[in-house]
């Protein structure tokens, strides 16, 4: 992001500092420390005050120090803070029964992990030993990690000489990489009115043919996130789901970013009415501390002994901030306000759309919603440099956003917002209040 040379208080300069000479970055360097957060609200270094739109990296699904997810953190800690995964605990049972509950269809496993990538793996390992087969299909722009064996599905831009997979070549298995559902810009040139989902057909050709080893399953985010905040249009995940069945093949959904009420529904999934054979969790799962599980159905339940796992899998304090999380999620109807003020927020970003000259397309599911800038609505040129000063213009005004990155197969030109799904309207009126300011101060200055 086009980062200002921020002036400091001591505090923060001694902050900025040291974080210069010890901390290894790899993930983006903001000029930006925060530590204090109340709900929506975060404090930084320096004392500033910031409306958080996308829940602190879309982590955070009820704000920044929830009271019940941080008594329930309390009280896990009060009883027991740690338990081998070699043995049982009640915490982590309870949680998998609660997750085998909510989930759709059949699925009933809950494998643990500690992160998003190393849920997909344990995807991958279940998949490999059902099928037999080893090639995955994954989707032009998609993201699903960057440990060794996640890097082969998330897509880097060729372009990026600097990406993240530059020189690691000899690492990444090969997968069957096939063209997204970007209807903004359909790969095939095709409408989407017309199109008969014509995209979802190479699933099929990449299971029929694509593969060297025996196809193990297709792997998808049910919205592109890094990108390009990219929802699979309507009918496209059954489709898919379809094809898989055909072929016998798990369909995997990614739902990291997904599931937990941030596309309306606990999962994602449900919007589109489909049962997958699996589904990833990650990010929010843990209500802030790491936490992540692959769901599967019994038939795509079963590993060798200590082929997978990890020493703080299902830690109990994770666990139980997870399920407090859920029940809360569940009692005061989360999905529905993810619904809801997700489609207020739509509504007022569009407001924006005719005074703009940047906005080319709003698009989302709950409260994952992306502003897709460009030069021209005609030539679609995208604005990515616009974009960055747009980031930069919100953090100036008291609110963050997030942009899609260009590393990552998105042209760098969407703006997120995916705040905590127990957000106001007030709140959400006043985020779409703020980034119209940034927005029109950047366009002024064009
Ligand atoms: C869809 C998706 N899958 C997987 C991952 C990887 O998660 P983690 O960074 O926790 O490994 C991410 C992270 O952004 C993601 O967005």
């Amino acid at each position: 992001m086009s980062d200002p040379q921020r002036s400091h208080s001591a505090a923060g300069q001694e902050l900025r500092d040291e974080s210069d000479q010890f901390v290894l970055k790899c993930m983006g360097d903001v000029d930006l420390g925060f530590n204090g957060g109340e709900g929506l609200h975060v404090t930084d270094s320096d004392g500033k005050e910031y409306l958080d739109a996308i829940s602190a990296e879309w982590v955070l699904n009820l704000g920044f120090r929830n009271p019940e997810v941080r008594q329930a953190i309390i009280d896990q800690l009060d009883q027991i803070d740690y338990v081998s995964p070699v043995f049982d605990s009640d915490i982590r049972t309870k949680l998998a029964k609660r997750i085998a509950e909510l989930a759709p269809g059949r699925i009933e496993k809950v494998l643990y992990a500690l992160s998003g990538a190393a849920a997909v793996e344990g995807a991958m390992h279940l998949a490999m030993r059902t099928t037999g087969g080893s090639d995955f299909v994954c989707l032009d722009a998609a993201f699903h990690g960057r440990t060794f064996a996640t890097i082969g599905l998330t897509y880097v831009h060729p372009g990026m000489v600097e990406g993240s997979n530059a020189g690691l070549d000899r690492y990444i298995p090969r997968q069957m990489r096939i063209p997204n559902y970007y209807c903004y810009r359909c790969p095939l040139g095709l409408e989407r009115e017309s199109c008969d989902l014509a995209c979802a057909d190479f699933v099929d050709f990449a299971l029929e043919r694509g593969h060297i080893n025996g196809p193990a399953g297709v792997i998808v985010e049910p919205l592109q996130a890094n990108g390009g905040m990219i929802p699979a249009p309507d009918g496209w995940l059954k489709k898919v789901h379809g094809i898989c069945q055909d072929h016998d093949v798990p369909l995997i959904v990614d739902e990291v970013q997904g599931a937990l009420c941030r596309c309306g529904p606990m999962f994602a999934s449900e919007r589109h009415g489909i049962e997958p054979e699996m589904i990833i969790l990650g990010k929010a799962l843990g209500g802030g501390l790491p936490l992540s599980a692959t769901i599967a159905v019994p038939e795509y339940s079963e590993l060798l002994p200590w082929e997978y796992g990890f020493t703080q899998a299902g830690n109990p304090v994770a666990c139980a901030a997870s399920l407090a999380m859920l029940e809360l999620m569940v009692r005061d109807d989360l999905p529905a306000n993810s619904e809801r003020i997700g489609q207020l927020m739509m509504e007022l970003l569009a407001e924006l759309e005719p005074d703009s000259e940047l906005i080319g397309d709003i698009r989302g599911e709950g409260l994952m919603i992306g502003v897709e800038l460009v030069r021209d609505r005609v030539t679609k040129e995208p604005a990515n440099e616009e974009a960055d000063m747009v980031m930069g213009a919100c953090l100036e005004h008291g609110l963050i956003v997030g942009r899609t990155g260009p590393v990552f197969g998105a042209n760098g030109n969407v703006i997120k917002f995916k705040p905590a799904v127990n957000i106001t309207e007030d709140e959400a009126v006043m985020i779409v209040e703020l980034f119209g300011r940034a927005l029109r101060q950047v366009e002024a200055s064009l």
